[in-house]
Formats: C-alpha cells, structure tokens, sequence
C-alpha cells in the first residue's frame, strides 16, 4: 500500500512509521517535512492533496493536531478556538479534502486521545476535541464512498511523552505499542471505530 503518515516525525507517528515502512510505501508528512502540510491551515491541506494526485493513495494516517491543556477557569477563548481548530477540524479537513485522493477501500486513522473516555484536571478544551473525533469518524463511516474506511486510535499517555514531561513513565505505553493500533486500523477491516492501543498491546 502507499500510505501518508501526518506526524511523521512525532513520538507516535515517527514508530507508525517505521511499523508500516517494513510492508509498506510511507509518504512522511508534516509541517517541517517534505512534501509540507500544516493540518491547522485548510489551504495547506488541499496544496498537500493537489500535488499527491486523484486516487493516488491506498491511506492517510493523522498521528497531529495539537489541543491545549490548562486549568479551566485560565482556558481563553483562544484556546479553545485553536484547540478546536487544530486537532478537530484539521483532522475533519484531512478526512473531507482526502476522499478523492484515496483508492477504492482506502482507509483514514485519525488520533483522538484517552482524555475522550477519562479527563483530567486541565482538559477542558482537548477532552470534548478527543470525544468529537471519535464521534466523526462513527458518523463519517456511515457515508464514505468506494469501500473507503475510517477509525480512530485513542491513544492512553505514551511512555516517551510522560518521559519528556519529566513524569513517572511507568504509567504510559510505549510509542511502539501504540504504533501496532495504527498498523491494524490500517490493515485491518474496521470501520468506524475507536481503537485502544492499550487493548491491543
Ligand atoms: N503523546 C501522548 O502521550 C498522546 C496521548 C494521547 C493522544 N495523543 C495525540 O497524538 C497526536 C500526536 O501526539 P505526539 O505526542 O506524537 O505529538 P508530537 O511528538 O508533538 O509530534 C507531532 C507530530 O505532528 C506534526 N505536526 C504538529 N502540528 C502539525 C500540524 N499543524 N500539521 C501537520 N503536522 C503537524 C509534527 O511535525 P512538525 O512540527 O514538522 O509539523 C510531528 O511530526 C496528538 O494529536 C496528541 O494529542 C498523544
């Protein structure tokens, strides 16, 4: 298959990568990379679709979209717009502009978050972006054409995050466990779900 990772380089998508890479044709894709896309700007989004081409890809995998995290009472209204406008409808845009871009029972895997099911003190804006994912994928199966697919990995906290964050990694899952959802929601037959690396690890 060849297949776009969005996130290529990131703690989840730089192990997605390399998952798929052993089987796979691997289209490494994000703001910094090359070919460029910026997932927060529609107009990037469909100049990173123009130039893949009509039915050229068989997956689109999103492992970006950024969401802030913040007390309640100090979230702005800037952060949630941006949260809203990044993570969710640059995902959303991901899956709309890309449809004539997949082949035939194609398939998009989006990333939500374990936020969705369990919040956090601090997830007032990224909790209900992770939950309104999930809920546009489970309705954007019902009406994808050509056999095309779309699941969402809810990723639980990755070890190597925790790590960067100077917390106790012990209670996150490795980036290479998490890697393994991607890889089944895009080998796979599912449609319109919602997948928990950790159930698979
Ligand atoms: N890590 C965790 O513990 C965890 C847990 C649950 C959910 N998640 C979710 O998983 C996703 C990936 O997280 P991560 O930890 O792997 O992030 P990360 O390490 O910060 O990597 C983000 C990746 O996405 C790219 N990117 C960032 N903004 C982009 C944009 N606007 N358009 C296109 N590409 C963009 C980055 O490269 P460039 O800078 O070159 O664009 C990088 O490749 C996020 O949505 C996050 O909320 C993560």
């Amino acid at each position: 298959m060849k297949i776009v990772v969005i996130g290529a380089t990131g703690t989840i998508g730089a192990p997605v990568v390399e998952a798929l890479a052993a089987r796979h044709e691997v289209i490494r894709a994000s703001r910094h990379g090359r070919p460029a896309i910026d997932i927060d700007d529609p107009a990037s989004i469909a100049a990173f679709y123009r130039e893949l081409g009509v039915g050229s890809v068989d997956a689109v995998v999103c492992a970006a979209g950024a969401g802030r995290f913040r007390p309640l009472e100090e979230l702005t209204d800037e952060d949630f717009a941006f949260s809203f406008a990044s993570k969710l409808m640059g995902q959303i845009n991901v899956v709309r502009r890309g449809i004539p871009h997949l082949r035939d029972n194609g398939s998009f895997t989006l990333t939500s978050g374990v936020l969705a099911q369990k919040p956090a003190p601090g997830s007032g804006a990224i909790a209900p972006v992770n939950a309104a994912v999930e809920a546009f994928a489970r309705a954007a199966a019902l009406e994808l054409p050509r056999g095309l697919r779309i699941n969402v990995v809810s990723p639980p906290w990755v070890r190597e995050t925790l790590q960067k964050l100077g917390r106790d990694p012990a209670g996150g899952l490795p980036a290479a466990d998490v890697a393994r959802a991607y890889v089944a929601a895009v080998e796979g037959r599912q449609n319109g779900a919602v997948i928990d690396p950790a159930a698979l690890a």
